[in-house]
This record gives structure tokens, sequence and C-alpha cells, in this order.
């Protein structure tokens, strides 16, 4: 046997004896089913801008319809690509193991619940949500917001922004919070994708093996994690996930 099949047999055996599973995805579970990253969707047109020019608060403020413009070119081109192989095995797992498996994600591309996941932490938001920028007043209601770019309430003025976490602002605490409560109640910590870099999501990992959980990454190249895992699998997760889960 191969060590990869090796440490795949050991990994399938400890999720098959958790009682609970938790899971952390990053861009990378999305990467076969064709969705650029952040950085890589930077071409054409906005090939010129950082990412701290379109994802932050000032810069929306600043130039509202051009960050406005680059969310609606990210919501076009996620409409044309589909869930892969590994959001439907996540999904799959959890409609065969009721209350098993607990899934928080740093995506904001919503494939995971197109796959069929329920009751996603969205720890970074939702790409296709919208929200207002300023405290909502009486008058301001999304299903009535004028339309521009960006849409704002006829009332006040106050603009519709995407309901994503940008560079510098806080994580949903709910989302937050039950993604910790999973990490430090589970057995098994799955993480899929993800380079590990961007904290909070990444303690989880940590927490998870303090609190004596397995932890197994799923990653074709190296990432932050991988001192902090038990596994390292090295393979895509579109591969492995139904594998591990199968
Ligand atoms: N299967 C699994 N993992 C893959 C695949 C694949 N097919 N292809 C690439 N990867 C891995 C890369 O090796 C890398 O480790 O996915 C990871 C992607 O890393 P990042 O681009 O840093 O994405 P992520 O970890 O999700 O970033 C976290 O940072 O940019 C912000 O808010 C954004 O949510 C994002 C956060």
């Amino acid at each position: 046997m191969s060590h990869l099949a090796n440490d795949l047999d050991m990994a399938r055996r400890w999720l098959a004896d958790a009682a609970h599973v938790a899971v952390l995805t990053g861009a990378g579970v999305s990467a076969e089913s064709g969705v650029p990253t952040f950085r890589d969707a930077l071409t054409g047109l906005w090939a010129h801008f950082r990412p701290e020019e379109l994802a932050t608060e000032d810069a929306f403020r600043r130039d509202p319809a051009r960050v406005w413009d680059w969310y609606q070119h990210r919501r076009r081109m996620l409409r044309d690509v589909l869930p892969n192989a590994g959001h439907r095995a996540l999904a799959a797992f959890q409609q065969r193991h009721p209350g098993r498996l607990t899934l928080v994600t740093q995506n904001v591309d919503g494939l995971h619940q197109r796959a069929g996941s329920e009751g996603v932490l969205c720890l970074h938001g939702d790409l296709f949500a919208d929200r207002w920028l300023d405290a909502a007043r009486a008058c301001c209601r999304l299903d009535a917001a004028a339309a521009g770019s960006p849409p704002h309430c006829g009332g006040c003025g106050n603009l519709v922004r995407p309901g994503v976490v940008w560079f510098g602002e806080a994580l949903p605490v709910a989302a937050l919070e039950a993604a910790e409560r999973a990490a430090h109640a589970c057995d098994v910590m799955l993480v899929a994708g993800t380079s590990g870099q961007v904290y909070p999501a990444a303690g989880l990992a940590h927490l998870a093996r303090r609190a004596g959980a397995q932890v197994v990454i799923v990653n074709p190249g190296p990432t932050e994690l991988d001192d902090t895992a038990h596994l390292v699998l090295a393979g895509t997760s579109a591969r492995l996930l139904p594998e591990l889960l199968g």
C-alpha cells in the first residue's frame, strides 16, 4: 500500500469512528469548479487593482461604483460554475449521517449550499447577499432599493453593499462562535483547500487539536497548518474528499 493509501485508510477509520466531524474549507475546494480565487479573479479590466483597493469599506466609500461593479463581475463569473465532487461528498456525508458533520467555510461562493450542505457556517459572508452600508433606517428596504451601481435607498441615500466580510472587518459573531463550538467538540477536524494563513478561521484547527481532535489536511500543496495536523493528505479535494467520506 502506498503512503497516501495508508494515510487515507487511517483517516477513513477516524471518520467512521467520529461522533462529530468538523470541516473547514477554503478557496481550494472550489478550484476544480473553475472558481478563480480572489487574486486570480483580478484579470482583464481588473488586473491593475490590489485586493485592498476593492475589498475594504474605505474602498467602497471612496468609489462605490467601482467596488460594486467588481462584485457584480464576480457574481456573474460564479453563475456559470457548478459544485464539484468535493462539495458533493461533504453534502452526501451530512445527509447520510444527520447531525454528525458541521461545515465551516471561508468561501463566499455558495457552492457548498448549492451542493446540498445544510447549516453551512460562512465565516466570510455570502457573495450573493446584499446589505446596507450604514445602519438601516425605517426607509431602508432592500427589496425596494433604487436601481444603480450600487443600488441605494430612495429615502436617505444609504448604499447597498455585498454581504461579504471585507479586510479589516469583524467576522459574523454567531457563525464564528458556532464554528468554535464545533472545533472544540469534534473528534476529527478536516481542513480542506485552505492555505491556513487567515485568522481567526485558521485558528479553528489549532483549537480542535488542543481539544483532542484528530486533525486531517487535504491540500495538493503545503499549508501553514501542516505542523498542527496529525495527517496531511496531498491531493485535491474533488479527488480525496469522495474517497474519505464516501
Ligand atoms: N483542492 C484542494 N486544495 C487546493 C486545490 C484543490 N483542487 N487547489 C488549490 N488548493 C489549495 C492551495 O494549495 C492553497 O493552500 O487551496 C489553498 C488556497 O489558499 P488561499 O488562496 O489562501 O485561500 P483561503 O485559504 O481560502 O484564503 C482564506 O483569505 O483571501 C482571503 O477572505 C479570503 O476567504 C479567503 C481567505
